[in-house]
């Protein structure tokens, strides 16, 4: 039975296609169309999970979204109807009293032509950012009345319901021929299915924490077996999404998804702001958390969110009292100082104090020590990498694309397992961990959704292809990881896991090939074994690198098929990728990709980050090996490699070892200001455009000549 998952008009648009429980393909827009974070309608990503599949449409039983505009409707409406009369009553009293602290904010900020935007870390996703896809504005954020407010929840809920539309329009069909059945699936509850029933285990606790979606910044849930059971949220307008993105903007990085430069810049800093912190955001007890509303914007005046098929822009977020609290904004662009670096520092201090926060009451609630986690604040690869050191988890599996591209995927889990229970309660009883559970002990409408049966396979690469997919006898740890606990948590739950994020395009030698001689590159064609040893020694020769291989990575970060990869034991190759392909910020840090049964070698942890989603310390005695992706602080965003998940990055690693002693590689991405290339053609632009030296694409290498620099 296929199932399509769909992440639709809002940021990193994607889609997602699953078989009988297992992925066949899902991919961002953004790599097709080439504009980051694309929102709108991910119309290349669905055709492309068909292609995959080699289906039509009509051959998929079940279709669903992220995204559900009857959830909390209620709350919704009330929040709308007090906001309404809080402005009634309150307007006159705003221009006395608050009004010249906001005409200076507007200057500074506004007034400037700054968009403030901002996702990644802090998406934001919600009803109360209001939001058109014409690429107009969607008001002037003064004031809207509650008849405002409903309009733009039923235009809201219209454009969801004209996903038939858009996806008949998207693959040239006729709206009576898509047979599947369609769903809404609330945003939070994709979250969280994405990180649970992919994972490796059979029992966690689950957290998704993000900017908003569908009125919920943040749920908590555990998952058993077959069933995911919410056990509470943080609603709107609270939000450690929203803390991080509002900052953001404050301190001059407009777009979305800059959430990550400040958490870059975030050591460089001291936190020196941190009880003005601790007062805009504010734990409460049961692992809840509130926002000092005074200062923030979208309570209530609500937020612009834009997009037209592009990149989503954001409204600004923070108010008049940031300013009151920090000075002026920073302009984009104007020089950084320390009160930016503190700021920042003090912004990251303060979410790790909260998301601990949550977490040690997500333990105590529980008493799991594994871990799913999910949403655009779980790509906060500091605070994930401190989790262990502050909680009492012990294992963690994030999500590769935890945020919200990944609601795709967790949409098709979602379906998948309720469809499951429906036929279990068809056949009266349901059977969960293999213990048949009576009918009359589930309810309906709680957030249990419950399902039955899991594959015996776990999928290598987190790929589709049967070459992929590789058995373990029920308890037995894959060869050659020792030291994978994901891994063998995998083996012994039998379930079926991506551990991986190998699961967009790929290509074959023949296509690649014809670029290559479309361009009219000379170009060298090697072994298998060879293509890893030249490339290892071009690598250790100090050669900027472009290895492109199989399929490409879902989610933000290149995971070593659509990557740059460089030496890291030279210092200057920070500096040489940016001045030569990356152009970024030089404060921003460069990532390791290490073989993982050495990481303890070189980190203060071991915990497997096969998704690059976790930062560690690395070993004091190590710092000064590996200069180029060690961080200020000390600390590196590691990427773990296992022979499973990748052989050929594996094996890349290990001939680099081989010849230096080393075993960790630079890992940037594929791709100069743009998303992650995904095709062939792209990444010989990218190679032509750049100042690469060399470009290995599949087995097959073109060099820069010497007289082209
Ligand atoms: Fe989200």
């Amino acid at each position: 039975m296929y199932i399509l998952g769909i992440n639709a008009y809002h940021g990193d648009a994607a889609a997602a296609l699953i078989k009988d429980g297992r992925i066949v393909a899902a991919v961002e827009e953004e790599r097709f169309n080439r504009v980051k974070h694309c929102a709108g309608f991910p119309a290349e990503s669905v055709r492309y999970c068909l292609r995959t599949a080699g289906i039509g449409v009509e051959e998929i039983a079940h279709i669903g979204v992220s995204r559900d505009p009857s959830a909390h409707l209620h709350k919704k409406i009330l929040f709308a109807a007090s906001r309404a009369a809080k402005q009634i009553g309150g307007r006159s009293s705003r221009q006395s009293a608050g009004g010249q602290t906001d005409r200076r904010q507007e200057q500074s900020a506004v007034g400037s032509g700054q968009s403030a935007g901002g996702a990644g870390v802090a998406e934001i996703e919600d009803e109360e950012i209001r939001r058109t896809g014409n690429g107009g504005n969607g008001g002037n954020g003064k004031g809207p009345g509650i008849f405002r407010q409903v309009k733009d929840r039923l235009s809201n809920a219209a454009k969801v319901r004209d996903l038939k539309d858009d996806l008949a329009r998207a693959l040239g069909a006729s709206k009576g021929s898509l047979r599947a059945q369609f769903h809404n699936i609330e945003h939070h509850r994709a979250h969280l299915a994405s990180s649970f029933y992919v994972s490796p285990f059979e029992r966690a606790a689950l957290l998704s924490i993000d900017g908003f979606g569908d009125f919920v910044s943040t749920m908590w849930a555990i998952g058993e077996g077959n069933s995911i059971k919410v056990l509470d949220q943080v609603e709107y307008p609270h939000s450690t999404g929203i803390v991080y993105t509002a900052t953001t903007q404050f301190l001059g990085f407009p777009h979305y998804g800059d959430e990550g430069k400040v958490m870059g810049l975030a050591p460089y800093g001291k936190p020196r702001y941190i009880e003005e912190f601790r007062d805009i955001i504010r734990t409460e007890e049961r692992g809840q958390f509130r926002l000092n509303l005074d200062y923030f914007r979208h309570h209530a005046e609500g937020v612009d969110m834009t997009w037209d098929q592009g990149s989503p822009v954001i409204g600004r977020i923070f108010s008049g009292e940031f300013v009151h609290t920090f000075g002026a904004a920073r302009e984009p662009g104007a020089p950084l100082t320390d009160r930016e670096r503190d700021i920042a520092a003090s912004l990251q201090q303060r979410l790790e104090e909260v998301g601990f926060h949550v977490l040690n009451h997500l333990h105590a609630e529980t008493g799991l020590t594994d871990l799913g986690l999910s949403g655009g604040v779980a790509y906060n690869s500091v605070m994930n990498g401190k989790i262990l050191l502050n909680t009492p988890f012990r294992r963690v599996y994030v999500q590769p694309a935890a945020g919200d591209s990944g609601t795709a995927l967790g949409v098709c889990y979602e379906i998948h397992h309720r469809v499951k229970q429906t036929v279990s309660l068809r056949s009266g009883a349901s059977e969960i961990n293999g213990v048949t559970e009576p009918v009359g002990l589930r309810s309906g409408g709680d957030g249990n959704v419950k399902g039955t049966g899991s594959s015996s396979e776990i999928l290598k690469a987190g790929g589709a292809p049967p070459s992929q997919t590789i058995k373990h006898p029920s308890g037995a740890a894959p060869p050659g990881t020792p030291h994978s606990l994901l891994y063998n948590a995998a083996a012994h739950s039998g379930r079926y896991v991506m551990l991986g994020a190998y699961t967009g395009p790929e290509f074959t030698n023949e296509e690649i090939e014809a670029e290559l001689k479309i361009s009219d590159l000379t170009y060298e064609t090697y072994s298998d074994t060879e293509v890893t040893a030249r490339a290892a020694q071009d690598i250790a020769a100090g050669l900027v690198v472009g290895w492109f291989q199989g399929r490409m990575e879902f989610g933000p970060r290149a995971l070593g098929n659509r990557s740059i990869v460089v030496d890291p034991r030279r210092a200057e190759m920070k500096e040489i990728l940016n001045d030569r392909i990356k152009k970024r910020e030089p404060f921003r840090p460069f990532a390791p990709s290490i073989l993982e049964e050495r990481t303890a070698d070189y980190f203060e942890q071991s915990h497997p980050a096969p998704t690059m989603l976790m930062v560690y310390q690395v070993r004091e005695e190590r710092r000064s090996e590996i200069p180029a992706v060690t961080h200020v602080d000390g600390s590196g965003r590691l990427q773990t490699v296992s022979r499973e998940l990748n052989p050929r990055y594996y094996q890349l690693i290990s001939d680099f070892n081989q010849l230096t002693g080393v075993p960790v590689v630079l890992n940037t991405s594929f791709n100069e200001n743009e998303p992650i290339v995904c095709t062939p053609r792209q990444a010989i632009d990218c190679f032509l455009k750049t100042r690469m030296d060399v470009l290995y694409v599949g087995n097959n290498a073109v060099r820069r000549k010497s007289d082209e620099y």
